[in-house]
């Protein structure tokens, strides 16, 4: 059977969530400057997300820029800044006819007025769509995510609109930019690292991972295909047993 059949005969990850890595070393290995990755990995974020709505999966996740991405050299921060430009381009005949949903994670006060804009143009745009939410992680950080949180809520506290003693996962969710959005089932990261990179910490508690050596602009349909498989296989239990360890 092939393997986009089998992927039907179970059930599907809600929300997939992508670690991009490896654009640099693919355009290395090619005599190309790193933008040049960062390009075809912005084309195979297309092709991939496409696949992601039309087998039906819920929520994708990519990490476009990390918050410790300011650290690169400016040109190549100039370049990953017109990420949502390019991405409204590129997704521009599907978000016609298509529907494909966009929001963003992160910070917004290091973006820049024009991609600010953007961006809100963007989810505002989108909003109403029920198919597939690409959500594009820009100026991310996990542990800024939860600091901020941790901060909205203790303004509560002192507000007194809220107690102490209420705040619980709901409320910490709540806070977070990936808020309703379900908790991460999936996690690929590409390229051979095998870390998390500060990348959406708290929705991925109980997400399966998975590597693969592969650079990202080299990850096919079918190399997903293999993640989404190789997720069907695991045995998750959120801390708990499997039903037939119960006895
Ligand atoms: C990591 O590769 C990749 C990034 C920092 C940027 C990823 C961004 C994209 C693929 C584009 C996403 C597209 C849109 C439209 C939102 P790296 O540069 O760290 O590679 P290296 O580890 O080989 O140096």
């Amino acid at each position: 059977m092939r393997r986009r059949e089998r992927i039907f005969r179970k059930p599907l990850p809600k929300h997939v969530a992508i670690i991009l890595d490896g654009n640099g070393r693919w355009a290395k290995r090619r005599g190309q400057p790193r933008t040049y990755g960062h390009r075809h990995g912005a084309l195979n974020l297309r092709r991939i997300a496409f696949e992601a709505h039309d087998l039906g999966i819920e929520v994708l996740s990519v990490y476009a820029f990390s918050t410790e991405n300011w650290k690169r050299p400016q040109e190549e921060i100039d370049f990953l800044m017109q990420l949502p430009h390019n991405l409204r381009e590129d997704f521009k005949d599907r978000f016609k006819h298509d529907e494909i949903r966009v929001v963003f994670s992160g910070r917004r006060d290091r973006v820049g007025k024009k991609n600010k804009e953007l961006m809100a143009e963007l989810e505002e745009k989108t909003k109403d769509r029920e198919g597939l939410i690409v959500n594009v992680c820009l100026d991310y950080g996990g542990r800024h995510e939860i600091i901020e949180a941790a901060k909205s809520l203790a303004m509560a506290v002192q507000e007194g609109t809220r107690k102490p003693q209420d705040i619980d996962e709901a409320a910490i969710e709540e806070e977070l930019y990936t808020h309703p959005l379900p908790p991460v089932d999936l996690l690929i990261r590409t390229s051979g690292e095998l870390r998390i990179s500060n990348f959406l910490l708290w929705q991925s508690a109980y997400a399966e991972f998975y590597f693969t050596k592969v650079h990202w602009p080299a990850f096919s349909v079918r190399r997903f295909h293999k993640a989404i498989l190789s997720y069907q296989k695991r045995d998750r239990k959120f801390g708990g047993l499997k039903r037939s360890d119960h006895q």
